[in-house]
Formats: structure tokens, sequence, C-alpha cells
């Protein structure tokens, strides 16, 4: 681990971010990792590896890794693109209109999105009528937010970005902060800047993705230096309460791997009711699971070697058959998955990704190449093996005749499988 004062662009976090107790235990140490959403592009240089394990603190069962990797060097120029898929696009349209209801008979509603990426979801709201600003701290999203006719900032989340937007919109009715939670070392000054540029009456919706699906179903592949935090609502009633505000409700819906849309409020908020039973209901099954404790996530290490061993079998099995095999979809937990199982350009020729940014890159640490589609049909991959699993049945959909032609896909979350 580096001292502070090294250069290396990561620093050990020793305390948990919700409640700061300094007891921590290691339950998954994957060793050192490539970053895995930097694509490497023709002549750039090789791959930083950084130590990837996730800590468990027992005080408030939250869970989180040991290094925090400079988001300077993560997220200035990040290449994730929501639109590409129809799936999220769908999404942010129900949230909006879902929302509009909570404030009903009232207009000019203003919303801020938090890491607004390429203004996917506020082009949703801004179709129910809303006014609307994102917050990103990649430029290049920025922009490309601004062409599609969203206001928006360039800057991390902060006091200062929240000044910024009241002072452009004024207090916020609406704040969304939909995938970005998990990636925020300083929870608690976060939601200051929320709690400063919400209305009084405003909501607070948080999406991330569920730890408690993580460990029924598997998603280990999910742990990434990106994600600092592994979400809980235990912990999370913590942290909320030590901002002065309060979770109101709660959902839980299938993107990402299952996620949990929260809505929070100030704690002066009274105008609309708290879900006690909800909330409770949440609270009961992480009870009953175990996950305030810490044999779960020991488990889960042992499942992923499971996964692991089977799939690299497999592969051994496919390839002395001569079969020709290829990967689809390359995100952030697919090279996670790939450098876990110890895959390299042997076991994978290609990554299909429809995302235009990522081909013509390399997958960071393995150097796999990612290739538009038409790789499919060009190359015939016997077996393609969906690294985003998340997005399984839209990829399937889009190629029928792979199959038809007698293609087979892989997929290795929550366990092996081929189709
Ligand atoms: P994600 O799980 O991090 O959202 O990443 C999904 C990746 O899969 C992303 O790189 C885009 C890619 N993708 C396609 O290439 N085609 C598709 O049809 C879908 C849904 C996703
Ligand atoms: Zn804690």
């Amino acid at each position: 681990m580096p001292p502070s004062e090294s250069m290396e662009p990561w620093r050990v976090k020793k305390n948990c971010r919700v409640c700061d107790s300094s007891h921590l235990i290691k339950y998954f140490d994957f060793g050192k990792m490539p970053l895995v959403d930097s694509f490497i592009g023709a002549g750039e240089p090789g791959d930083l590896r950084i130590p990837l394990e996730v800590m468990f603190c027992p005080a408030c069962a939250h869970s989180q890794l040991s290094a925090v990797v400079d988001p300077k060097v993560l997220f200035s120029d990040y290449l994730y693109h929501s639109s590409v898929s129809r799936t999220f696009s769908r999404h942010c349209n129900s949230m909006a209109r879902d929302l509009k209801k909570l404030f009903s008979g009232r207009n000019n509603l203003k919303c801020l999105d938090i890491a607004s990426n390429d203004g996917c979801l506020l082009i949703e709201f801004q179709k129910e009528g809303y006014q609307v600003i994102g917050v990103d701290p990649a430029e290049n999203l920025c922009r490309l937010a601004e062409e599609n006719g969203v206001p928006s900032i360039a800057a991390f989340w902060g006091m200062d970005a929240a000044k910024k937007v009241v002072q452009r919109l004024g207090k916020l009715d609406v704040i969304t902060a939909t995938n970005v939670f998990a990636h925020v070392d300083d929870l608690h000054g976060f939601l200051e800047a929320v709690y400063a540029a919400l209305d009084d009456e405003g909501i607070l919706v948080i999406e991330f993705p569920y730890m408690r699906n993580l460990i029924k179903y598997n998603e280990f592949d999910t742990i990434y230096h990106e994600h600092l935090s592994y979400f809980l609502i235990k912990p999370l009633l913590t942290l909320f309460h030590q901002q002065g505000m309060k979770l109101m409700n709660l959902a839980e819906f299938d993107i990402h791997g299952g996620s949990v849309r929260v809505f929070v409020s100030k704690e002066s908020n009274k105008k609309i009711p708290v879900n006690e039973k909800a909330i409770q209901h949440f609270l009961e099954l992480e009870q009953k699971e175990g996950l305030h404790t810490l044999a779960p996530y020991v488990n889960l290490q042992k499942n992923a070697q499971k996964i692991r061993e089977a799939l690299r079998e497999r592969l051994r099995e496919l390839r002395a058959l001569g079969k020709k095999i290829a990967a689809y979809g390359a995100s952030a937990k697919g090279n996670t998955f790939i450098n876990y199982c110890r895959l390299d350009l042997n076991d994978i020729g290609f990554i299909i990704d429809d995302t235009p940014h990522k081909q013509g890159k390399l997958y960071a640490g393995t150097h796999i190449p990612v290739v538009p589609q038409a790789w499919l049909r060009q190359e015939k991959p016997d077996y393609v093996l969906i690294l985003a699993w998340n997005f399984a049945s839209e990829i399937i959909s889009k190629s029928p005749e792979y199959q038809t032609q007698g293609g087979k896909y892989i997929i290795a979350i929550p366990e092996l499988k081929i189709i």
C-alpha cells in the first residue's frame, strides 16, 4: 500500500465511510487489478494495477473497498454512455413519470441529476415538463449532453457544484443520483451538498446496486475500483440520519443486476408519509439472510472461485475441440470478470460492444480488442460469453440469426450456463 505522500493515484481508506469505525475485515481479495473501465487506445501506455479488496464493517454492516483511486483518474474522460441501452432509457422514462406523481398538481418542477452522463435521464424529465440541469465530472459527456439539449455543468458533485446549480436554477424539487452513490468517497460531504441544493420539500432519489443481490446472485464481477461502497439499507439509515435526512420509501427493481431506489427527504419534511412497512421489510430480509454479519460475504469469494473453475474447465474443453470463443459487452464488470477468471486473448478472441467509443480500443489488463457487432457475422464465433449479463436478453435479441446458425451463448453469473 502506498504511503499518503506517494505519487500513486490511489490511497488506503482505513475507516468505514458510513460510521467511521476503524475495525474493518477483509473478505474478498482480487489481488492487483487494472482499472476495468479504462480502455487503451492504439499506442497508449499499458495499464495501472491497483489492489482490489472488499472490507466489511461489523459495526454498521457496510462494505467498502480498501483502496480509493483518484476520481480524476477514473472519471474525467468517462466512456460510459447510458443511451446505448434501451433498457436504461425506458427505466429513466418511468422514473420521470413516477416522480411527477409524487408532486401532483405542481408545475415547473426542477430536477438536478448528479453524474448526469450524456443527459439520458434528464431528457426524460424534460419530456415531462421539468426544468433540468446535470452535473457530471466528464467534460466529454457534458458536451454530449449539451448537444442533446441538456444544460450541464462539468464538475464533481460537492458544495461548489451545489452553489453553481442553485445560482442557475434555484433550489431543486428533485435531485437524482442514479448509479453514482457507490462511486462517492465522501458520502457525508455528498449529502451535505444535496441538503444545500434541495428544496425543503424536495426529494432525493438515489439508485444503487443492492448488496443483497450481489450476494444472492454471486455478482462478484460488479466489484471494481469505481464502486467504493456496496450498500445495504441498514447502514444507509445511519448515514441519512447523520445528515438530517430520512428514508421515506424504497423499491427494488431489475437493472444493473438488481438495484434499489430510495426516496430521501429532509427530516423536517412532513409532506410525504414515511413508508415504515417497506423499510422494515427490507431490514428484516437483510437480517434473516445474515447480511449484517460476515458469513455471507466470506461465502461470496468461495462461490466466485467455483464459477472461475467451472468456466476455465469448460473453455479448456471447447478450445481442445477447436471452438472459437468471443465475448459481448465490454462493461466494467466484464473486465473484473475476465481478470478475476484469468482469461486472456487465448481464451477470448474479441469483445463485441455497441458503444462506438469503446470500439477499436483494448480492454485494460488483457488487451483483448473491443469490436463492433459486425464481427459476430464476419468471424462467426462458436461461443459468445455475455459479460454484460444484465442485458443478456437485449443482446441476444439483437442477433437472432447468430443462434439459428448454431452460435451459442455462455452466461457465467449467477452460475455457468450455455444457451
Ligand atoms: P453495463 O452493464 O456497465 O451497463 O455495460 C453494458 C455494456 O454492454 C456497455 O459497454 C454497452 C454494452 N451493450 C452493448 O454493446 N449492446 C447492447 O445491446 C447492450 C444492452 C449493452
Ligand atoms: Zn461502519
